[in-house]
């Protein structure tokens, strides 16, 4: 059988300036997984190579590295499934500070973890006697998110991260959201404001890659959406990112007289997501208005109403109904 090219980055700060990626030859074995194929170049032909590794199992977390450009366990990923051209190119995961090779430094990931308080706040005013049971309902609103095995998959290929590194993180909000839906916490309006603010929920841009590279089932993304649902049924709206979803209702659901219907209106929106009396997010916003003004980007200032509007009310009534259903 032919030999595959492993292209895998090596780095080490004693002796590179920089990462490259170093070429080996492998014969891939019938069902291995990458990890299985890594394991064998470094003992085989480089001892030097350096990544993590434990279970073998996909349950530690700890083999996460980039296959191909996303973050994958190694030890959950079929070799022969990630040659692409005949090559299969392995790096370290991304947002995270390089050790060595494969190898980074978590700490930043776990520092997120620990922003949100991820343990149980119980009530103090109740009498506990015995252990505080959850009905098999309750535990199935925080059992995929107690799927996460901290491995940073999610964490590594996050945007928003990439450009901001003081968001919370899609692990640490899929774990903020475990505890914000239990039962037994007695913590939850605290959360949520916390979670409210800046750099938190509302700042995650649903480009859904940690919901794609999240190996179990707490998918981010979709935590993410109940953490902001939770916000909304809490009232927590005093922000910029809850304003802007209530902008958007307003907007397409016509629900404000005045502000059109069916679709975007793009004056309002801006205006609305800062708030109308904060002098400063209204100041901060004109310069983007004066460039899309120049550029001739500007909305209509009359709003417009679609020809099907009538439509659109129609399924926001049935959303309605559906919600109240719901939350019965
Ligand atoms: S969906 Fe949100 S949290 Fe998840 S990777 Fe994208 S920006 Fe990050
Ligand atoms: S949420 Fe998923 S991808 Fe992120 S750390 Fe947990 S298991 Fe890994
Ligand atoms: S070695 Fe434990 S998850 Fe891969």
């Amino acid at each position: 059988m032919a030999k595959t090219k492993f292209l895998i980055s090596r780095y080490n700060a004693a002796r590179d300036p920089k990462p490259y990626l170093q070429e080996f030859r492998l014969e891939i074995p019938q069902g291995a997984t990458l990890l299985d194929c890594i394991n064998l170049i470094k003992w085989t032909q480089d001892g030097t190579l350096t990544y993590r590794m434990s279970c073998r199992s996909a349950i530690c977390g700890s083999c996460s590295m980039k296959v191909n450009g996303h973050a994958r366990l190694a030890c959950k990923t079929q070799a022969a499934e990630a040659v692409i051209d005949g090559a299969i190119t392995i790096e370290p995961m991304g947002n995270s500070p390089l050790i060595r090779d494969l190898a980074v430094d978590l700490e930043p990931f776990f520092d997120s973890i620990d922003r949100v308080k991820p343990y149980l706040v119980p009530d103090d005013s109740k009498q506990w006697k015995r252990e505080t049971l959850q009905s098999h309902d309750d535990y199935r609103k925080i059992e995929d998110a107690s799927t996460c095995i901290l491995c940073a998959a999610c964490w590594s290929d996050c945007n928003v991260l990439e450009v901001d590194p003081r968001f919370l993180g899609p692990a640490a909000l899929a774990k903020a959201q475990r505890f914000v839906y239990d039962s037994r916490d007695s913590d939850t309006a605290n959360r949520i404001e916390y979670l409210s603010r800046v750099t938190g929920m509302w700042d995650c841009t649903h480009c859904a890659e940690c919901a794609t590279r999240c190996p179990t089932d707490a998918k981010p993304l979709f935590r993410i959406k109940e953490l902001r649902t939770a916000a909304m049924t809490h009232k927590v709206t005093n922000n910029n990112g809850a304003r802007h979803v209530l902008a958007f209702r307003e907007s397409v659901g016509g629900l404000v007289p005045g502000i059109g219907g069916g679709m975007l209106n793009e004056n309002y929106i801006p205006v609305r997501s800062v708030g109308f009396f904060n002098l400063d997010g209204i100041l901060s916003i004109i310069p983007v208005g004066i460039r899309m003004f120049i550029r001739g980007k500007n909305p209509p200032i009359l709003p417009h109403i679609i020809d099907k509007f009538g439509e659109v009310r129609a399924m926001f009534r049935r959303f309605n109904d559906y919600r109240k259903e719901y939350r019965k």
